[in-house]
Parts: structure tokens; sequence; C-alpha cells
């Protein structure tokens, strides 16, 4: 019997045991139940007393041998295991945490998409303006007060008497890119201009001196208020559900007559009453109008022949009402919390 321990000795130390097949057919040879060293400690109960000692020291050594050998090759698979190319596909993976679409890019996308449903283009221009593309040529006369609506930041001002043409400025509307659009296309233009705009606000819970706008052109013969309103009854719809109504209310853009904002029925009430629409039953969502026949001409278009409308509104407002955001602030502040509840939107 010591014989045979030796000659296991022997094998458990030369045995080659790098593959999986090899470590397993080792586990059932020696380590089973039925294995060699079961089967060595049943033969060991009929060894004589007087070479019980020997003969159990030897076989606990092979027993422990055996087991560390085992023990070792199996760690150093497992550490290989990646270099040698065989993975664990059963092996949970690590979690790493999803980001969401920030709600400012789900609602700009929404709002695209229904509007190229009706055959509007995306267009898109710079940030840096200069005075030409945000003010005269959108027929704001040099000394007129609606410059000052909109607290614009100036980079550089050639001039401190009111307007200069060669002023640069952060653009406070993108309806600079449309008057890009203008000069450079040929009517019948049909195209929304998303961005970011720049404000010299005190920053609240209603404004913000940096905001994304969507602004939209149409432009061709025959072109009417009523074509306008149609089109914004369906854009409302599509954006707040069918049953949405909308209100157009007279108001003042230098580069449009007639002017209007449009209210929509409140997203929460539906028109009843609530504290968020101030039991006005209504919403205030954007400024659009017919465009000036001074915008079409300083862009080369004949306004004998060709009618437009235009309107734009604020993506922040617009997701305000449709998620019913009551503090401005949150799309800016990037707060994991506030952004995760946008998990299943789009
Ligand atoms: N440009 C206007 C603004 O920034 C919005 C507007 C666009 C109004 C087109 C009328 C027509 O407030």
């Amino acid at each position: 019997m010591l014989d045979k321990i030796k000659e296991h000795l022997e094998e458990i130390s030369k045995i080659n045991l790098n593959g999986q097949e090899e470590l397993e057919s080792f586990r059932l040879r020696y380590l089973s139940k039925k294995g060699i060293i079961s089967e060595l400690f049943e033969e060991f109960r009929n060894v004589p007393p007087e070479h019980k000692k020997e003969v159990g020291q030897r076989l606990n050594e092979l027993k422990q041998k055996a087991q560390e050998r085992y023990d070792s090759a199996k760690e150093t698979r497992k550490s290989t295991e990646v270099v040698s190319g065989e993975h664990d596909l059963t092996r949970p993976a690590f979690p790493y945490p999803e980001g969401t679409r920030h709600p400012i890019s789900i609602v700009r996308k929404e709002i695209i998409g229904i509007f190229s449903r009706i055959g509007f283009t995306v267009s898109e221009g710079p940030e840096i303006e200069d005075d030409a593309h945000v003010f005269s040529k959108l027929n704001f006369a040099p000394e007129h007060p609606a410059r000052d609506m909109q607290d614009t930041f100036y980079i550089y001002r050639v001039s401190s008497e009111d307007s200069n043409p060669d002023d640069i400025l952060l653009r406070t509307h993108t309806s600079s890119v449309q008057v890009r659009v203008m000069e450079n296309q040929k009517p019948p233009l049909r195209t929304i201009s998303p961005g970011r705009v720049f404000r010299n606000e005190a920053i609240s819970a209603r404004a913000h001196c940096i905001f994304h706008q969507i602004e939209g052109l149409y432009i061709d013969e025959n072109v009417s208020f009523a074509d306008l309103k149609q089109t914004l009854t369906f854009f409302a719809r599509e954006l707040f559900g069918k049953e949405t109504k909308i209100r157009l209310r007279p108001s003042y853009f230098p580069f449009t007559e007639p002017s209007a904002e449009m209210d929509v029925s409140c997203t929460i009430c539906g028109g009843k009453g609530c504290n968020v629409c101030k039991y006005t039953g209504w919403l205030e969502l954007l400024g659009c109008g017919m465009v000036h026949p001074n915008v079409l001409e300083a862009s080369n278009i004949d306004s004998k022949k060709y009618t437009g409308f235009a309107f734009g509104m604020g993506i922040e407002r617009a997701a305000m009402l449709k998620y019913q955001v009551n503090d401005l602030r949150l799309y800016f502040e990037n707060d994991l919390r506030f952004l995760d509840q946008f998990r299943t939107a789009l």
C-alpha cells in the first residue's frame, strides 16, 4: 500500500492541470467520493495495526497534496481566464449606470419631429452674431426700445451710440438663423431653427440668461394668417394631446405684423382652471405673426409676391408645460434626481 501511495504522489506532482477538462478529471480521479483517495481510505481499515501509523501519515499526505494541487491549478485558471479568451458568459455583468436624455433634448427632438412631418427643414446658425442678423434686418429701428426688450450681451460694440451694423453680440433669439435662410435661399421656405440663445436676465425660477428656442418660418405665395393658425393648432395637439385648444392674443414684435401670442389650454386642468394656470384655463407658449414686409425686403424677397408667417418659443417653457416643471433652474443644475425622472420619455 505504501508503494501505491508513493506512485500516486509522484503522479500528482507531475500531472498537467492546465485545461478545464484536465482539472475536472483530476478531481474525479482523486478527490471525488468514488476516487482513489476514498478507495485508499477504505483499504486503510484492513492495514495491520502496527503499520497504521506510517500508512496513515502517508495517506493523509497524499490527500493534502492532491487537494493543494487541485486548488492552486484552479486558482491559476481563474486568473488566466481572460487572457486565454475563454469567457464565462453566464457571469453577471458589472452594473454601470445608464444615462438618460436631458428633458430639453427630449422636447426639442419631439418638436422637430412634429414640424418635419409637415415639411419643415431644420436650419442652424452661429450663436455669436452681428447686429444685422439679430436686429436690423428684422426691422428693429436703430433706437427702437424693443432692442432693450431682449437684454443683449454685447461682445464688441463699435460705437456706443445705439446700434451699429458692426456690433458683435450673442444672439437673443434664433430669428437670426431665419434671416440667414432668407438671404441664402429662395422661397418657398419652410424651416425651423432650434438653438441656444442668450439674454442678460437675472436667474430665477422663470428666467435664465441662457435658454433654448425653436423658431419657425414659412414663406410662399399666398401664405395667410389662417395657415399660421392651422399649423400652430396641429403643433399644439401633437405636443400636448388631441384635446388641446389654442388661443391667439394680439401682441407686438418688430418683425411681424400682425403679431400674436399663443396660449394653450392648461395641460393640468384642461381649461377648467387650477393653480397652475392661475384659474385662467390658459398657459402662454409662444409668439408668432405674419412676417413684416420690411423683413422680407431686407433679405431681397419680393414682398408683393410673397408672404409668410413666423413663430418662436422657448424649449424650456414647452418642457415646463409638458412635464409640469415649476423651476427653470432645474434644467441647468444637472441634478441626477431630476434628470432620472425622464428615463421613460423617448
Ligand atoms: N423672436 C421672438 C422671441 O424671441 C419670438 C417670435 C418669433 C415672435 C417669430 C414672433 C415671430 O421672443
